[in-house]
């Protein structure tokens, strides 16, 4: 045994000596004082070693092994602060150099126009909820008074997945559902994605944004939807803007109608924007139809409700004059970049 520790002793002399850098050292470190190297080996032979011997044999390994790890340990200092002062001695601080940009993301325009949108809505009192992309043809169609080859489906284009199962239409799938958990007052708006099987132009896409809107109770009339429609106008766009209600069909509202707007660009004498007609077309809303109320468990002769849905994207276009709704999908960074807030 005291030969087998001699001869480790020695070969880890020689060893130690040769050592010259970090990477030498560490190879010795694991050369020697790992699970399986020879001091370990030593310590499982000691159980030969007749007992007479062997706390003299384990005391000799054990020395042994507390030199090694002191020698190892204090090269291995040594050349870890070696290499650090090279490190140092060698580093160059241009500070005249121009710092590096970092490119910080920001909200897309339409979840930016989005958020303000429902920001207002909120400040007058409506509460923001969530109904699924993915819907029945009851949420979407039925409960909203389109009888199963009522001739107003064909106004939108569906995408259907399986039998009964769609991508909504519109975010108006939204109604039956608070509907039918919430009691009057009700006061909603409800954001999100539609999807409709268009072919993708300037002016159409195959998905788009629409925020859906109602407010049930007691006693609502046209004249609460005229004042909460100025009111929202008037701040989205900054100023008081003329609008009017001209009469329209959607089978959940009666009566039903579109409102528009004096055109911005133009401000009624007739242009490009507005089609020579001087107004924008900005939103269709209505009263509530009772069927739908009924839908929604809610008494038709008790309460009236109005709603509203409204485009995002054809906001935003309104808004910052933008031609073609396709960029807001193209995500081509010099057009997304141009809105730096959110
Ligand atoms: N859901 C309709 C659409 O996508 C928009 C709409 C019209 C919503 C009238 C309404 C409404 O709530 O009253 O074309």
């Amino acid at each position: 045994m005291q030969n087998s520790i001699d001869a480790l002793k020695r070969e880890f002399d020689c060893d130690i000596q040769n050592a010259k850098d970090l990477k030498y050292i560490e190879e010795i470190k694991l050369k020697y004082l790992s699970k399986k190297g020879p001091i370990q080996q030593l310590m499982k032979e000691l159980k030969d070693v007749p007992s007479e011997k062997r706390p003299e044999c384990g005391k000799w390994i054990n020395d042994l092994k507390v030199a090694i790890t002191e020698q190892v340990e204090l090269l291995h200092t040594r050349f870890i602060e070696e290499e650090e002062a090279n490190l140092l001695k060698n580093e160059t601080i241009d500070i005249t150099l121009p710092g590096k940009r970092r490119f910080f993301g920001r909200k897309h325009i339409i979840t930016q126009v989005l958020d303000e949108l429902l920001n207002i809505f909120s400040e007058n009192g409506f509460s923001v909820q969530y109904g699924p992309d993915i819907d029945s043809d009851y949420y979407n169609f039925e409960a909203l008074n389109f009888s199963h080859d009522h001739p107003a489906r064909d106004m939108q284009d569906t995408f259907y997945l399986s039998p009964g199962m769609l991508l909504r239409t519109h975010t108006s799938n939204i109604q039956a559902r608070i509907m039918e958990t919430e009691k009057p007052p009700i006061r909603i708006v409800a954001p999100g994605r539609a999807y409709r099987n268009e072919t993708i132009t300037a002016r159409s896409h195959v998905f788009f944004h629409q925020i859906e809107g109602f407010f049930v109770d007691r006693g609502v009339t046209f004249a609460d939807l005229r004042a909460t429609m100025d009111a929202f106008l008037a701040k989205f766009f900054g100023k008081d803007v003329e609008t009017r209600f001209r009469p329209s069909y959607f089978p959940f509202v009666e009566p039903g109608l579109e409102l528009d707007i004096r055109c911005l660009n133009c401000a009624g004498a007739g242009c490009q924007l507005c089609k020579q007609t001087g107004w924008l077309e900005i939103l269709g809303a209505g009263m509530i139809h009772p069927e739908v109320l009924k839908n929604g468990d809610i008494d038709p002769e008790v309460f009236s409700g109005f709603a509203f849905g409204l485009g995002v994207e054809r906001l935003v276009l309104l808004k910052y004059g933008i031609k073609d709704i396709r960029l807001f999908t193209e995500n081509d960074l010099r057009f997304l970049k141009q809105w730096t807030s959110g």
